[in-house]
This record gives C-alpha cells, structure tokens and sequence, in this order.
C-alpha cells in the first residue's frame, strides 16, 4: 500500500510534458549581395497544455537565428490540446544544406504503438535547383494534432501534399534506424500510400486507444535536375532521390464504435460552400480571405470547427454548423504558400465525433510585381519602371550581347545550357541568385531577388 502512494507520487512529480506531434515548413526568403541567405522555418507544435515547449536544435550550415522565436496559439482543442506556430527565421551562409532536430520526453500517455518519447528531423535544402534556377522549398502541409476515427468505420484520412517548386511529394513512416523518430513504429491499423493517404480499415474495440503517427513527407524532382553546389559543382537529383524532407507527426484516436458510419448521420458532412479538399485559392497581401465551411449532422450536435493553419487565422462559429476562418496574409508571408487543415466535431452523448479532414492551400500574391526586366533588346532608357503602388527598390537593365555556338538543343538540352550560362556569369562575379531564362527568340532574360 506505502509502495503504491510513493509510485503515484513519483509519476506526479514528474515533469511530463504531453506531446500531440509536430510539423514544419521551410519557405528561403531573400539573398542579400553578401551571399547570405534568409530562411523562414515554420513548425507547428502540439502538446496538452498552451504552456509546454520545446526548441529545435540545428546541425549543418544554420547561420544565426536572427530573433528569439515567439509560439502563438493556432487552436485548442479544450482539455485535450493546444497547437502553436513558430517562425525561426536563420540567416546562413550561402545554400549549404541544414537539419534541424527537436527531442524530448513523452508523447501522451497509454500511446498503443507505444513511443514514448518524441523526435522529428527536418532536412532544409537550400541549393538553386537547374529547373527553375530557384532555390528549393520543402513540401507544404500541416496536420491536427489529434484526429477520430471510430473503430467500427473505414477511412482515408488524405494529407495535404502541395509542393510549391510543383515537385512530387510522397510520404513514407519515419525510419528508426535513420533517427527519425524515437522509435518509428507505425500504428498497426494504418495503411500509409507513398501519396500520403493513410488507410484505417474497421477493426474491433482491442485496436481502440491513441496512436502516434510518424510520418516523413519529402519533395522528389519530376525529372532529373542538379542541384548548384556551394563551391559552383553540380549533383544530380534523379526522380528517385528526395530534395529536403519535414516530418508530420499527430495522435490517431481510434474511438469507441458509432451506430452508423454514413457521413451527416453521427459523423458530420462538410456542405456547400466548404471548399474541396486539396483546392488552391489565391489571395494577396493585405487582402483579407474568408472560409466558409458547414457541416451538418441529423443524430449528433456540432459542436465546433478545429483547424491548423498560421496563427493569426482567426476562426468565428456564425450558427450551429456554420464556421468562417478568415486570414489576412502580411508582406512577410508574401509569395509563400500556407497550409489550412479543418475538421467539424460533432457530439452525442459523451461521444465526441469528426468529420473528414479537410485542406486547402493558401498562395499569397503580391501587389508588388517581382522585379523582371523586360529582354534585352528592348531600350533601357524608354523602359517605364512596373506599375506598382510601393517602391519596388532599384530597378537596373542591363544589356549583353553574346554569342554561344553548342551542339546541344534548345529544345532537349535547356535546362543544362542554362546552367552552363548561369556558371559562365557567375564565375564573372555576378551573384548567385540570379534566375535566368532563355526566350524563344534567343533573348537571355536575367532576373535578380530583390536585395
Ligand atoms: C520556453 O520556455 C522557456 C522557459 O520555460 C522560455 O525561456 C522560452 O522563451 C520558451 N521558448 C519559447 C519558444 O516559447
Ligand atoms: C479509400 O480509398 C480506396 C482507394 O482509393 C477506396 O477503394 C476506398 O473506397 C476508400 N475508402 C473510403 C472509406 O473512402
Ligand atoms: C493494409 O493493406 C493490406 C493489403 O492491402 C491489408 O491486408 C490490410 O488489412 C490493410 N491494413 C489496414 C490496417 O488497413
Ligand atoms: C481483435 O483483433 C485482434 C487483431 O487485430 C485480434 O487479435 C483479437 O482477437 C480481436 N478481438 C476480438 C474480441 O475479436
Ligand atoms: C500592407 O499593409 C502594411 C501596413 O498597413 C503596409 O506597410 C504594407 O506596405 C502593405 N503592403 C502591401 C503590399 O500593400
Ligand atoms: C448557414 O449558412 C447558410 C448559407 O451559407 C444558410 O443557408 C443557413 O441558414 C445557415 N445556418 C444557420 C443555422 O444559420
Ligand atoms: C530603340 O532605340 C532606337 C534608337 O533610339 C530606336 O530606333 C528603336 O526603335 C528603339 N527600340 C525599341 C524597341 O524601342
């Protein structure tokens, strides 16, 4: 009986922290003349409480963070969870690659597939890739920390996969022997396709409890490309071979059976005009964008809408089922592409139950156009600067005439002749982040980030 009390006191006394998972995104921001290089690394981090907190430690070329990184509160399940968004923004040196790490203690507790402690890695590649002449971006999604399956009902619980250099994305569970989780045991009653779907078929209440999933999401290039190296060489990626990699870590609730698996019955049903899942909408900075999503169902109450998305989304519940989210996109999100990730919750009873999951990816324009001069036949002195409501910065034309004879075609080879060109350049001392594409008519049109 003593025995008993002490060992309860013990567990009390620990500082068990709570882990529901964890995911990122890496978004290169500008070069400066120097050759340094910006990087914004968004991660979302999930635990029970609002207050818990964890700090990724980085390995490789990471530079300096250039401030202390703040966590907001994206969205609480109340008593279950809190997610809250990063932005670690790094200034590195060059387009070396980095990794980033982030363990620590204790996932949720009673955790079936039973991980305990918590581990994810995110590989930041950071080369000019020779297909777009851009600098690579990791896949982009985001994920709840806790979804719901009843156990009596099949579903497919289908990730966001968007790529913004439009590469493939796959997903795979992490690898132990890699380090890439603490172990990476995946739950038994999941199916995962390497295109990121994860497949629960019925199984009875022995399988019912939490599972923590694992997952690593990667960007595999469509064709062969080379990535630009920092001492000016070039390493193939073939269509096998990943570019940078995140992980995608939540919980998988397999809950008690529900009386009928029919969507809108007990589980809610998303309604017009909930947008589809997977759809792209565009917006601008500034430019406030508005989400509506319904959902009905006949036999359970709805009792609200979780997301996961960047933390200044505010959510609003107008009626019973009817949710708006609404984002106003700032200059610093300018040109990136966000992840929002949503389900409606239902209850019956002390029964809790969601919906599908469901995603969208948010593209913010910009009302200022990149600086693109026009092709170099045009005359410099008539060129008009681009219409624009701010001041883009200086703005410079320059004109080169050169003559290149190759064997190589324009129509096969492009891609390589462009390289070719790009290292002749910059070997003459301009600066590595010049984008470069060869016109129809032969022009050579050479585009520099902004400073
Ligand atoms: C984490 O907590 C420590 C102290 O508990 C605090 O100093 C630090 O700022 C926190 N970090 C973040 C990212 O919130
Ligand atoms: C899940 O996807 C598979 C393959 O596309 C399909 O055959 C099956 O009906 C789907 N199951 C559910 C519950 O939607
Ligand atoms: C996974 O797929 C295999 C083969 O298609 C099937 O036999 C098995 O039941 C599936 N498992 C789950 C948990 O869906
Ligand atoms: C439940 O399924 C497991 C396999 O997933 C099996 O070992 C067990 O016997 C089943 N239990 C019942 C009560 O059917
Ligand atoms: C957006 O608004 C902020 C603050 O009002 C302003 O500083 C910024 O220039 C605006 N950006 C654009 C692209 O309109
Ligand atoms: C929810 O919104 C729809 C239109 O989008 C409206 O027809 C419906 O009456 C609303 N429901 C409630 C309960 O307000
Ligand atoms: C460029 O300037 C020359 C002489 O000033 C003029 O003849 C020609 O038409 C101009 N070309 C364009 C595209 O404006």
């Amino acid at each position: 009986m003593l025995l008993s009390v002490l060992l309860l006191l013990l567990v009390c006394g620990s500082r068990a922290v709570h882990y529901y998972g964890t995911v990122t995104t890496y978004y290169p921001k500008e070069m400066t003349t120097d050759g340094s290089l910006l990087v914004n690394v968004r991660y979302k981090l999930s635990f029970v409480a609002c207050t818990a907190n964890d700090t990724w430690s980085c390995t490789g070329n990471c530079g300096s963070e250039t401030a202390d990184v703040e966590l907001n509160v994206v969205d609480e399940s109340p008593g279950e969870w809190c997610q809250r968004e990063g932005v670690m923004t790094r200034l590195v040196a060059g387009t070396a690659p980095f990794q980033l790490l982030l363990e620590g203690e204790n996932w949720i507790t009673g955790i079936i597939n039973s991980i305990v402690s918590w581990r994810a890695v995110t590989d930041a590649e950071l080369s000019f890739r020779s297909d777009s002449n851009q600098i690579n971006t990791s896949p982009v999604t985001t994920i709840l920390p806790a979804l719901r399956i009843p156990s009596n009902c099949p579903r497919n619980i289908s990730l966001l996969a968007f790529d913004p250099d439009g590469d493939e994305v796959k997903c795979r569970n992490g690898i132990t022997a890699a380090a890439e989780c603490n172990p990476c045991t995946p739950p038994s009653v999941l199916n995962l396709s390497s295109s990121c779907t994860l497949s629960f078929s019925p199984t009875n209440s022995s399988n019912e409890g939490p599972y923590a999933v694992q997952l690593v999401m990667e960007d595999f290039p469509r064709q062969n490309i080379n990535l630009l190296q920092p001492d000016g060489s070039l390493v193939q990626k073939t269509t096998n071979e990943a570019i940078s990699k995140i992980p995608v870590q939540f919980v998988l609730k397999v809950d008690p059976a529900v009386p009928s698996c029919s969507e809108g019955v007990y589980l809610p049903r998303f309604l017009s005009p909930t947008p589809a899942h997977g759809a792209q909408i565009l917006t601008s900075v500034n430019q406030t964008l508005e989400i509506s999503i319904r959902a009905e169902a006949a036999q359970s109450t709805i009792s609200g809408l979780l997301f996961s998305g960047p933390h200044n989304v505010m959510k609003n519940s107008q009626a019973l089922g009817n949710f708006t989210l609404t984002w106003t996109p700032s200059n610093v999100e300018s040109g990136e592409s966000h992840p929002i990730c949503f389900v409606v919750q239902s209850s019956f009873a002390s029964s809790v139950y969601q919906s599908d999951l469901r995603c969208v990816t948010v593209k913010v324009g910009t009302l200022v156009p990149p600086i693109v001069p026009p092709s170099p036949q045009t005359n410099a002195t008539t060129t008009p600067p681009p219409t624009s409501t701010s001041d883009p910065g200086p703005y410079y034309v320059i004109a080169l005439n050169a003559k290149i004879s190759t064997t190589l075609s324009l129509e096969n080879d492009y891609n390589t002749i462009l390289q070719m060109i790009k290292n002749e350049l910059t070997d003459k001392g301009l600066p590595q982040n010049i984008i470069l594409t060869i016109r129809r008519n032969g022009a050579l049109e050479m585009t520099t980030a902004a400073p």
